[in-house]
């Protein structure tokens, strides 16, 4: 295999538990954010992690940008294993690794001009000159998009749309291989959330960009994304590529998903419209079998007390003892 193929990242059954303190006296419980999450993210393309609030996106990115050790699991960065890793090592895989979050505000110094936050990490990272660092300040300005004038202005003068794109430019100082995005465009209005989208990709495409975009909204997933991971309660429910899941989503998860979403189902499918009932079970105890089960519109005996595990169906990976009967006959697709 030649490097260009070794995937950026490969996680193995990551896992993340947090103890949570009951007081002095108790046992602390353990809250299983993320259990037992498998995939493969190669340069140049954008793995989507959907789910409801409180399923472990967050934490999956924490992991992977190496903000969080995981509890158990197996993850490489660029081929080396993270958990491994001397600090030497680790040090420059955090340098591979960058985040871009929901709100960029709240990242950037008010304090300090646009110029001097997009040095910063050269300054601490590299043994470039000053006048070599704000050259490729300026030059990275304009790559997302952003003037020249905005070198020396501060945070609070730019448009939410406009921080973001700073927040962008940041991350990409240190030339990473991947940008872990969690939820970076939810906070804008839509209009503005499909020009940084779009700065995304054109991004994705000159650098080589591995992206883990983390998101609630299966429209921007449906817009960016190469391939799915549909989360529930910290595990992994489907996932695939993008258009397959799309197509014809086996999880009734994913289908009560994607049927929330607007515009996404089109004519000609055959997709029932699936509204979840019920309460989000709480993750300190969650159901026993399926953890869908107390939700699921098809539930049956099996799914209380036998979990399903994420097998091959249809061309992506579902975690479903039922999913078969979602299976349409080729005619029926579009
Ligand atoms: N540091 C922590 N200590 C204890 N529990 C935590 C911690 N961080 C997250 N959790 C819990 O882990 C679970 C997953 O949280 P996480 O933030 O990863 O979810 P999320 O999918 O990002 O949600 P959202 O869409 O609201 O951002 C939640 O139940 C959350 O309360
Ligand atoms: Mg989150």
């Amino acid at each position: 295999m030649s490097p260009s193929e070794t995937p950026v990242v490969v996680a193995r059954d990551l896992r993340q538990v947090y103890k949570i303190s009951r007081g002095f006296l108790h046992a602390a419980d353990q809250l299983q954010a993320v259990s037992g999450v498998s995939f493969t993210l190669h340069a140049g393309k954008t793995l989507a992690v959907v789910g409801e609030s409180g399923c472990g996106k967050s934490t999956l990115a924490r992991m992977v940008s190496l903000i969080e050790t995981p509890t158990a699991g197996e993850l490489r960065l660029n081929g080396v294993d993270v958990v491994k890793a001397s600090t030497t090592e680790r040090h420059a895989l955090r340098r591979a690794v960058q985040l871009v979050f929901q709100n960029p505000y709240g990242s950037l110094n008010p304090r300090k001009k646009i110029g001097a936050i997009l040095e910063a990490p050269l300054e601490i990272n590299t043994e470039l000159t000053a006048a070599q660092r704000a050259e490729q300040a300026r030059a990275m300005l304009a790559l997302v998009g952003l003037r020249p004038e905005h070198y020396d202005r501060y945070p609070h003068m730019f448009s939410g749309g406009q921080r973001q794109r700073v927040a962008i430019a940041r991350a990409l100082m240190l030339r990473p291989a991947v940008i872990v995005a969690d939820e970076p465009v939810s906070a804008l209005d839509v209009s503005i959330q499909a020009q940084v989208l779009n700065l995304l990709a054109d991004l994705q495409q000159e650098l080589g960009l591995a992206y883990l975009f983390i998101s609630h909204d299966l429209g921007v997933v449906r817009y960016i994304a190469h391939d799915l991971l549909v989360m529930y309660l910290g595990h992994a429910v489907e996932q695939g590529e993008k258009k397959t899941i799309f197509a014809q989503p086996l999880h009734p998860y994913t289908q009560a998903l994607l049927a929330s979403t607007p515009g996404i189902i089109g004519s000609g499918t055959a997709h029932k419209r699936i509204v979840l009932t019920g309460e989000l079970p709480s993750p300190l105890n969650p159901p026993s079998g399926c953890v869908f089960s107390t939700r699921c519109p098809n539930v049956v005996a099996r799914c209380h007390t036998e979990r399903p595990v994420l097998r091959e169906l249809a061309g992506r990976q579902v975690a479903c003892h039922e999913a078969e009967q979602f299976i349409q006959p080729a005619a029926e697709q579009h």
